[in-house]
Order: structure tokens, then C-alpha cells, then sequence
């Protein structure tokens, strides 16, 4: 009998999640995955008898990361059972073999169309079998087994990978070799997840994909989505991410301005300001065609805010070229915007081209987080002793203070109880810093829907 209990105790896994919004969507769903073989979540390392390091391979130094964190996990277990190792994500799918052949205390690599297979993988890692390689695009059957498994997910905001895989193939870029592809799951499949959702009590979904607004599935296509979630009673929020400028076609447009439940904030990477280097960079777009889509959803939903993506020092930027990237985030004056050196990746075609000056690039990417940091300093000064709308999503641990976003994504903190988590309230803004804007909540009495 006693044994018996034993054999049940739950067993613990540990996952580390690493790069973007996709990451994060499937170590959620590989934690849905571990839970149906009776492994709960951990977060203290020393405890987990499975270590999944879910990885990013976008910049340098990404793979480095990974034996790096081996490296402690070995630590950490020098004189005991080691635990399951998993290396997941784009690192695994671009350095699989080598990482299996360099370091033994990796029990196996799976790439991201692959981890559906972990449920397997763990059990047969249970009896300590062999090292195990599963690198291959299987998408669609990963799906067909992720539709089999109900997402439990039940934050108030939560993610939903409509989309994987990329064909454009930006010469910069790893993706389309990690994640392979670009392929768009089931409308059928995505509304019954996204219903399993809201029931689940989530309040907030942002639609997911490396090219979230090249989905298509039979005829129904980014829009036909949103204009569907739009409709589901207790849902309050919408987003989609991340987008690429190409796939802005006029029904997504339209949606911005026609579906209240979309957000007016839009991340829609540009790269550079220069459209000699986006030309470099095989983006297929150019400023002007940027600047017209911008324009157009603006007309569309006037509100709407831009947050974006850039890349500073690409082979062959000149000042000038650098000159035109400040110019572009002045002119549009996006809200957040991510900016790193240009990194060169191993197989990509841009690292093979002369690299500019490391020193010049640094000093670029200085001078351009500063005039970012201004615009964000100078848009949040303006909201001081305004009203924005929060969604309430969490109590931050050991305070009275409850953390939420406004419509635009900014983090927002105030003074209050449990009770106003899940709920969308107005509240004043009163201070801030480069993070978080502070405030409280001045009407409670909107009815939350059950
Ligand atoms: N699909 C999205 C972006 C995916 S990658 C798009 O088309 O924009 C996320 C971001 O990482 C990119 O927008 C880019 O700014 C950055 N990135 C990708 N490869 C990079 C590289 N080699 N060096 C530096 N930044 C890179
Ligand atoms: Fe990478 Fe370009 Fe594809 Fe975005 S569109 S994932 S930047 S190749
Ligand atoms: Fe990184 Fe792969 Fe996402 S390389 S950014 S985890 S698609």
C-alpha cells in the first residue's frame, strides 16, 4: 500500500524558457505535456527529477547559454541522481548532434516541431535508454497532438500559436531554419482552444506566430479570426504578434478599426529606417511601403500605437543609413521598441558579408536606445493624470500591489486587493518609471463578466 502511494508522488519538472512569445507558449504546453505523466512544475532546480532549457538561438552566444546552464545543473546535482535533461527550442533543432556529442549530460535534444514527442522521450529517459535526436519538422502532427491535450493555461492573459515557421528568409535571420516552414493551424482547432480559454478564465489572448498575419487555413485568415474572438462574450482583449509589413493586407487593416476587443497596439518590425538596407537585408519592403501601411492603420483606427523591432550596425550601414533608422523612430514615435547589434548567424547569407566596425556599432545602438528612452519617457510623461484602462492580471508576491496592462501593453501597478484580478478597470496615472507606469484605480464599480 504504502508503495503503492509512493509510485504516485508527483514528480517535478523544471522548465527554463528562453527568446520569444512562441517559447513561452510551448513550455506551457510541455508542462500540460509532463503534468498527464504526473511531473508538477518547479522552480527550485535542486528538486526537479526533469530539466527542460527551452532555448533561443536568434543572437550570438545562444548556445553558449545552454552549456553554461548544463554546467550548473550539473553543479547542482554533482553527488546525486542526475535529472532528465532536455535541451528544447531553436538551439536544439539548429545544433542538435554536435550538443549531443559534446555534452554528455544532455539526455536529448528536441526540436520545435518535436515536442510533442517529449511525453515519450521522458518515459523511455525514465528507464535511461540511449540519447535521443528529434530534430525533424513534424508540425503537423505536433499540433494533431497538441489539439489532443486541453490547454489548462489559466492566467488572465495568455498565448495561442496560431502560426509557426517563416518563409521569408531575411538574410539576418535563423528562423526559418529553426523553426522551418511557415504553416497555419486549423481555424476549427485554434476557436476551440481559444474557447477552452476563456473558460479556463482567461480574459486576454494574444495570437502568436513568427509571421502571425501570414495565416492562412483554407480561406479563413488572420482577420476572420480576430472578428470571431471579438465576438466571444467574456473575452476582453485581443493581440496578435508578431507581424511582418508584407502581410499587412487590407482586411487586417480594416479589423483595427471594426473589432473594439483589439488592442491599439500594433508590434510591426522594421529592421532599419534605411530602405538601401532593408533591400541588403532582403526584408521585401522599403520605408515608403512601411510608411503607407502605418498610414492606412492609422486611418483605420486612429489610436492605434507602434512598437517595433530593430537591428543597428547590418553589414554595409553607413551614417547615413543610420541617420535614416533615428529619423524613422522620430518620425513615427514608437511606444517600446527592441534594438540590438546586428549578430551574425552561422549559415545565414549576411554572415558571410564584410562586418561593419564593432566600436561604430556600439556607439549606433547608444545613440539610438537614447533617443528611443526620450520618446517613451516623453509618451508616458503625457499620460500623467490621465485615465488608461487596465486588465488586472496578477498580485505581486508579499505586497498589496496588483500588476495589469493598459491597452497599449504598459506595465501598470497599483494598491489593491485580490478581487480586482481578471477585472478591466480605469485607473489614473500618477507616476512612473522607464518600466512601469503607477496609478489607482478610480471607478470599480464596472461589473466583471462571469
Ligand atoms: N518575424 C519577426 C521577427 C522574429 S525575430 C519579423 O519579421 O520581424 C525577432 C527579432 O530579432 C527581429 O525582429 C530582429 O530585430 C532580431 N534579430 C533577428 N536576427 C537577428 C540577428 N542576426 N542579429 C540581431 N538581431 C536579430
Ligand atoms: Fe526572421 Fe525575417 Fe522570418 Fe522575421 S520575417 S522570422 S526576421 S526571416
Ligand atoms: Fe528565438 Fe527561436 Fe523564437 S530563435 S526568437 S526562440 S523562434
Amino acid at each position: 500500500m504504502v508503495k503503492k502511494l509512493k509510485n504516485k508522488l508527483p514528480k517535478k519538472i523544471f522548465i527554463k524558457t528562453f527568446g520569444c512569445q512562441m517559447n513561452e507558449y510551448d513550455s506551457n504546453r510541455i508542462l500540460s505535456f509532463a503534468k498527464n505523466l504526473n511531473y508538477n512544475s518547479t522552480e527550485n532546480i535542486s528538486e526537479a527529477d526533469c530539466y527542460v532549457l527551452n532555448t533561443c538561438h536568434i543572437r550570438e552566444k545562444s548556445t553558449e547559454k545552454v552549456y553554461h546552464d548544463v554546467g550548473r545543473v550539473k553543479k547542482v546535482f554533482r553527488n546525486r541522481k542526475k535529472p532528465i535533461l532536455l535541451v528544447n527550442g531553436c538551439v536544439a533543432q539548429a545544433e542538435g548532434a554536435e550538443m549531443l556529442k559534446r555534452e554528455s549530460y544532455i539526455d536529448a535534444v528536441v526540436g520545435p516541431q518535436s515536442y510533442h514527442k517529449i511525453p515519450e522521450i521522458i518515459e523511455k529517459m525514465e528507464k535511461r535508454k540511449f540519447k535521443i535526436n528529434e530534430t525533424d519538422f513534424n508540425v503537423i502532427e505536433k499540433f494533431d497532438k497538441l489539439n489532443l491535450i486541453k490547454n489548462e493555461e489559466s492566467k488572465i492573459s495568455s498565448f495561442l500559436t496560431i502560426q509557426e515557421g517563416c518563409d521569408k528568409f531575411c538574410n539576418f535571420c535563423v528562423v526559418p531554419y529553426t523553426r522551418g516552414p511557415e504553416f497555419s493551424r486549423s481555424y476549427k482547432e485554434i476557436i476551440l482552444e481559444a474557447e477552452q480559454l476563456v473558460h479556463n478564465g482567461v480574459r486576454e489572448i494574444t495570437l502568436l506566430g513568427q509571421n502571425v498575419n501570414a495565416y492562412k487555413n483554407e480561406n479563413y485568415r488572420l482577420s476572420d479570426l480576430i472578428k470571431k474572438l471579438n465576438t466571444f462574450k467574456d473575452l476582453r482583449r485581443i493581440r496578435y504578434t508578431t507581424s511582418h509589413p508584407k502581410d499587412m493586407t487590407p482586411d487586417l487593416i480594416k479589423v483595427h478599426g471594426s473589432c473594439e476587443k483589439l488592442m491599439p497596439i500594433l508590434h510591426l518590425p522594421v529592421q532599419s529606417g534605411s530602405s538601401q538596407i532593408l533591400k541588403k537585408m532582403n526584408r521585401k519592403h522599403n520605408i515608403d511601403q512601411y510608411l503607407k501601411i502605418i498610414s492606412e492603420l492609422k486611418k483605420s483606427n486612429p489610436f492605434l500605437k507602434f512598437s517595433s523591432d530593430f537591428i543597428i550596425g547590418y553589414p554595409g550601414e553607413t551614417d547615413n543609413d543610420f541617420l535614416d533608422t533615428i529619423n524613422l523612430m522620430k518620425r513615427i514615435k514608437f511606444i517600446n521598441s527592441y534594438s540590438f547589434i546586428y549578430s551574425p548567424r552561422p549559415g545565414t547569407p549576411a554572415s558571410k558579408l564584410t562586418q561593419i566596425n564593432k566600436e561604430t556599432s556600439k556607439k549606433r545602438l547608444e545613440q539610438f536606445q537614447k533617443i528611443s528612452e526620450e520618446i517613451k519617457i516623453k509618451y508616458r510623461q503625457e499620460l500623467l493624470n490621465k485615465e488608461i484602462k487596465v486588465l488586472f492580471e496578477n498580485k505581486i508576491k508579499g505586497t498589496n500591489k496588483i500588476f495589469g496592462r493598459d491597452q497599449y501593453m504598459n506595465a501598470v501597478v497599483v494598491n489593491g486587493s485580490l478581487s480586482l484580478v481578471g477585472k478591466e478597470e480605469k485607473v489614473l496615472v500618477q507616476n512612473f518609471n522607464s518600466g512601469t507606469l503607477f496609478g489607482k484605480v478610480y471607478y470599480s464599480n464596472l461589473v466583471e463578466a462571469s
